[in-house]
């Protein structure tokens, strides 16, 4: 296939970007979208041209470094699919493509489709993990979870971090991340000692980094690769309220 990709270019954080259109030659069905770019990037280097900076890591699904809005869309057009799983199969020969950043004021452009997800860092931070006291490591089996428990639970702690889900809202919110890793600790006994702490202080830190808030338009469960559900949401509002009526 030959392909027209306009990809998104910035020199750096303050520089002014601009699409650029570049072609795509004999790129292959079975080709992954990254290794098409891939390909693209060895045609600039050996043109002496700067290769075009995009994040991977895994490439598998897993870790949620790779994060390109693939005509319009955060992680291209498949459902439940980080865009490294995504196949040039989706495509056919002619078709134009552009591909840009993550877009939110609280992911900072770090070079052309790169962008800086530290803010998602600090959301985790804020809300901590769980209580580590001394002593012994307690018997795996010692603590009792009903199955449908631990299965809500593990649903939740399947959000691989990549951002998404900010970049495909129009407030660019931060919800359906943080009510992900709300609720898995929450249903979990572990997390109850710091429940309320957590909320209140995923909450606060998100204000203060720049995400805004959500207005249920459900964006973000459209995009999520991992298909976190907004009812995560509806539960942090609770988990959120809760808090407040909890004498400390
Ligand atoms: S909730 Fe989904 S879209 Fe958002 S960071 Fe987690 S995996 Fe990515
Ligand atoms: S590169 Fe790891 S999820 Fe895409």
């Amino acid at each position: 296939m030959r392909l027209t990709l306009r990809i998104w270019r910035q020199a750096g954080p303050n520089a002014p970007g601009r699409l650029v259109d570049y072609t795509a030659d004999n790129v292959s069905p079975d080709m992954s979208f990254l290794e098409m770019l891939d390909i693209v990037n060895e045609g600039l280097i050996r043109k002496g041209e700067d290769a075009i900076a995009f994040d991977s890591d895994c490439r598998e699904g897993i870790c949620g470094m790779c994060s390109l809005v693939v005509n319009g869309v955060p992680h291209g057009p498949d459902r439940g699919t980080t865009v490294c799983q995504l196949h040039m199969r989706r495509y056919k020969d002619g078709d134009s493509i552009t591909i840009e950043p993550w877009r939110a004021k609280a992911f900072p452009v770090v070079k052309d489709l790169v962008v800086d997800r530290s803010a998602l860092d600090r959301l985790i931070t804020a809300g901590g993990y769980v209580s580590v006291n001394a002593g012994g490591a307690p018997d795996g089996n010692a603590i009792l979870i009903p199955k449908d428990v631990a299965e809500s639970a593990m649903d939740s702690a399947a959000c691989i971090g990549c951002g998404a889900c900010v970049a495909a809202c129009k407030n660019a919110s931060a919800h359906l991340f943080m009510s992900a890793k709300i609720t898995h600790l929450s249903l979990l006994p572990q997390g109850q000692q710091e429940r309320s702490r957590r909320v209140e202080s995923m909450i606060a830190q998100a204000d203060a980094e720049g995400f805004g808030s959500c207005s249920n338009e459900g964006e973000c469960e459209a995009v999520c690769p991992k298909e976190i559900q907004i009812s995560n949401i509806a539960r942090m509002t609770r988990e959120y309220v809760r808090s407040r009526f909890t004498v400390r």
